[in-house]
């Protein structure tokens, strides 16, 4: 195939921290022109669209011929030809984290992935008031500000890890009560399968905490590092978990598709366009350890 993924890295590279800047100047716009998608939740401001055009236009301009598909771009039906397929194909969410945004939590980030065959070759994800810059390609590592490489985190996950474990979930946009797939209920029994572990006997478990960051892409990000040991969420598009998908998996994590109990069913491996992601860390020691330790519970 006639691509250079190093070259594709580095552009990416460059793309995202542009983009970051763009991101960072108009957040003190307090009258983000916010328009609603799916509900009152479900939200785009004028600068997701205008970073988003920013990243399109200077993709299309270098790689003519490679598939683009981008939130703003598949939500205003500008393009109904989102899937993921066989083809190069960038993948970008140009504000992950809008509601943060508008809020001004600092939980943000711009997410641009590129794959090949279905799946994802390089990532790199951008969180500019972290000043931290997430980025990972087929077989290159997966890095922390270029320099440092993922994980962080050595300790290998087990029940008698004594370092504890901090679990994550996203609530999502949807909150329409399914009588098959109550949103609600499998973000309680995550929450109660964080409980359950170790924690009965009153003196504290093993999960130390449950985390909702309001950022999928970053979610990805610290399973990478290892700070978060496990994270879930229903609900997913592509361009949420592109970028996150070769970062975790370039730092030894396994990303995988299930239900938190009681209606665990693993399904692995998952793919862009699963929906329903768990995503687990890697460890130094061995690579698919915690994978399957995780598993077992
Ligand atoms: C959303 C965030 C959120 C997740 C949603 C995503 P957006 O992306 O990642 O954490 O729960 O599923 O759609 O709209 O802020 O780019």
């Amino acid at each position: 195939l006639d691509v250079d993924l190093k070259e594709i890295y580095d552009f990416a590279i460059s793309l995202a921290k542009q983009a970051g800047e763009i991101l960072v100047k108009e957040s003190s716009n307090r009258n983000h022109n916010i328009k609603l998608k799916k509900n009152t939740v479900d939200i785009v401001t004028e600068t997701d669209e205008r970073v988003e055009q920013f990243i399109k236009t200077s993709i299309l301009s270098k790689y003519p011929n490679h598939k683009f598909i981008g939130e703003e771009t598949y939500s205003s039906g500008q393009t109904r030809d989102y899937l993921v397929d066989d083809s190069p194909t960038w993948v970008v969410d140009p504000l992950d984290g809008t509601v943060n945004y508008v809020h001004l939590f600092p939980m943000i980030c711009v997410s641009i992935g590129f794959t090949i065959n279905g799946k994802t070759v390089v990532g790199v994800i951008y969180a500019p008031f972290l000043n931290q810059i997430y980025s990972a390609y087929k077989g290159g590592g997966s890095w922390l500000n270029e320099t440092t490489k993922l994980p962080l985190q050595e300790t290998p996950l087990s029940q008698e890890a004594p370092k504890g474990c901090i679990f994550s979930c996203e609530w999502g946009k949807d909150r329409k009560d399914y009588p098959d797939s109550n949103l609600h209920k499998k973000v309680e029994s995550f929450v109660n399968m964080a409980a359950e572990i170790g924690g009965r006997d009153g003196k504290g478990g093993m999960v130390h905490g449950v985390r909702s960051l309001g950022s999928a892409s970053l979610d990805l990000c610290f399973v990478a590092t290892g700070a978060f040991d496990i994270w879930w969420e229903a609900g997913c598009w592509e361009w949420d978990v592109c970028a996150g998908f070769i970062i975790v998996e370039e730092a030894g994590g396994l990303i995988t598709t299930a239900n938190p109990p009681p209606n665990t069913e693993v399904i692995p491996p998952a793919h862009l366009g699963s929906r329903l992601y768990l995503a687990i860390r890697g460890c130094t020691d061995n690579e698919h350890e915690p994978a399957q330790k995780s598993q077992e519970r």
